[in-house]
């Protein structure tokens, strides 16, 4: 390695290093098959990732450049890259529903997540979006992250350092309701922006306007139209914030194939909805209030806002230890490559 390279590694912001050059020991690389199928595998020296169709030994692997073409022993071939972020977020280890691409990419845009600003974000699920939170801000910068369930703690950490190879400098992880525990633990005003994604941010207006400085934006995403309806009217009838603005996004795939060029006949047709709004200074009667009369909700519309009714899945205790035992076991397994590699079994998982 150069003088120039050693410098500018030493240097890079966290996680980037080793994104780049030549496959090593230890890494993620995202094969694809003649019929454009992907699998994952963690290049581990000695071992050979197999199929019906024959095996290719990891070490023809490792030492590669990125985008390379291997062929395994029946002359299969095989493309080999770094899994992207959007690739990594879709298949590793996870316990609800994550935020996809599209939508934390909307998020990062229209929240205007800067480097170097200081977020909070709640609840942390599998870490999905706090990945791209954490690039956003930038090792300069600061997330706060917030959950109430540890067992997701644990898989949002296993995956937030197997991305960033080890803890990220700008991240930290607190257990608890975030609407309690972010005003214990940020001073009031501190916070540039707000991201929730959970079922009732609604219980947490007092805290976001508690922690939020004039002008700070708050982001919600939320699954179903009802969740979306009592966020908006709560954050109008509060007054303390802007007239919120929601929307969603749809991205279609094309296929690609001489004059067959068309949209997919699949696609992922609903995420959740975004909702932005931002917070006034303290005195001020938001433009909305004047001009809007207030929802009211029937007792029956409020009896509406349960999990099951939103169609939010009970998770049981016994499948998120075994995504939290995935996830820390990943990271584990790249540590260990690093340190002795005789001694780490191949870990092989489906790509989407
Ligand atoms: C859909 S998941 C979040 C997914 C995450 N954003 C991702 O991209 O992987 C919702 C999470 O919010 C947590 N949660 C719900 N209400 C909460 C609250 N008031 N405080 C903290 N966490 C909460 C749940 O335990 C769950 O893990």
């Amino acid at each position: 390695m150069s003088q120039t390279d050693s410098t500018s590694t030493a240097s890079a912001p966290h996680g980037a290093s080793a994104r780049r050059g030549p496959f090593r020991v230890g890494e993620r690389v995202q094969l694809t098959d003649e019929r454009g199928r992907m699998n994952t595998i963690t290049l581990t020296p000695g071992t050979a990732y197999h199929t019906h169709k024959g095996f290719l030994n990891h070490d023809a692997l490792i030492g590669a450049a990125e985008g390379s073409m291997v062929e395994n022993n029946v002359g299969q071939h095989y493309q080999a890259l770094r899994p992207l972020l959007s690739d990594f977020v879709l298949s590793m280890p996870r316990g609800a529903a994550v935020v996809y691409p599209k939508d934390a990419g909307q998020i990062i845009t229209m929240g205007d997540i800067y480097p170097g600003a200081r977020v909070v974000e709640a609840g942390v699920g599998s870490g999905a979006l706090s990945i791209s939170l954490l690039r956003a801000v930038g090792d300069g910068g600061y997330l706060h992250s917030f959950e109430r369930r540890e067992e997701f703690a644990d898989i949002a950490r296993g995956n937030v350092e197997t991305i960033f190879e080890g803890p990220h400098p700008a991240w930290k992880i607190t257990l608890g309701d975030f609407q309690d525990a972010v005003v214990e633990q940020e001073e009031p005003g501190s916070i540039d922006r707000v991201v929730l994604d959970m079922l009732a941010p609604w219980e947490c207006i007092e805290a976001v306007a508690t922690v939020l400085a004039p002008g700070g934006v708050w982001v919600n995403y939320v699954a179903t139209v009802t969740q979306l309806s009592r966020t908006a009217e709560a954050i109008r009838a509060d007054g303390r914030f802007t007239e919120p603005d929601a929307w969603e996004s749809m991205v279609r795939g094309w296929h690609l194939e001489g004059l067959a060029v068309r949209p997919d006949h699949r696609m992922v047709a609903h995420t959740g909805f975004l909702m932005v709004t931002r917070r006034l200074a303290d005195g001020v009667t938001g433009l909305n209030l004047k001009k809007k009369a207030k929802a009211e909700f029937s007792a029956e519309d409020l009896s509406a806002w349960t999990p099951e009714a939103v169609g939010e899945r009970a998770v049981s205790d016994r499948k998120l230890r075994r995504a939290a035992r995935d996830a820390a076991s990943t990271i584990q397994t790249r540590r260990t490559q690093g340190k002795n590699t005789d001694t780490v079994e191949a870990i092989e998982t489906s790509g989407h």
